[in-house]
């Protein structure tokens, strides 16, 4: 089934994008982030809803409502939950739409304690280390896992 419909969540401190680590996360703030996925969505023919949250509860929350509110796949920065937080992994785990991980920056170079993913191995995949076009990406790999919806002049003849 073609993904019409994608969520996006962030994890903590990711609000604080723009101010926070600059010389790591660069100058780019969050709304910018979600306005340049929401833009390419919108090129692609898909809508993108962007969330963030501090509190791990509230992610599990999304992730388990996703399927109810009729998203196809979610883009996720777990943020530091990614290291640690196997009950953001179990609801990975528990649902049935797609979920790709996604990190700005690449945690594989990064401290020893970011180089593992509680949630990579439930996750369809992880892509790091392309700033916020790591979340355009994560985008892109949903779509190619659902196919997404032609435009009305690439959509190919039917086989008779
Ligand atoms: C991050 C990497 C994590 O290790 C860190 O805790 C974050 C951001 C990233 O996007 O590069 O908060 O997920």
């Amino acid at each position: 089934m073609p993904v019409r419909s994608v969520l996006v969540l962030h994890g903590p401190n990711l609000n604080l994008l723009g101010t926070r680590e600059p010389g790591v996360y660069g100058r780019v703030t969050l709304p910018e982030v979600d306005r340049l996925v929401r833009e390419h969505g919108r090129q692609r023919g898909v809508r993108v809803e962007c969330r963030q949250s501090n509190l791990e509860g509230e992610l599990i929350g999304w992730l388990q409502g996703a399927e109810r509110e009729r998203f196809g796949g979610i883009v996720l920065n777990p943020g530091a939950f990614t290291h640690y937080s196997i009950a953001l992994r179990d609801a990975v785990a528990a649902i049935h739409i797609p979920v790709v991980e996604v990190h700005l920056s690449n945690v594989h170079g990064r401290e020893e304690f970011r180089q593992h993913s509680v949630i990579a191995a439930v996750a369809r995949g992880q892509i790091a280390g392309f700033g916020p076009h790591s979340y355009v990406l994560g985008l892109e790999a949903l779509l190619a896992l659902g196919g997404s919806r032609p435009r009305a002049n690439q959509r190919r003849r039917p086989r008779v």
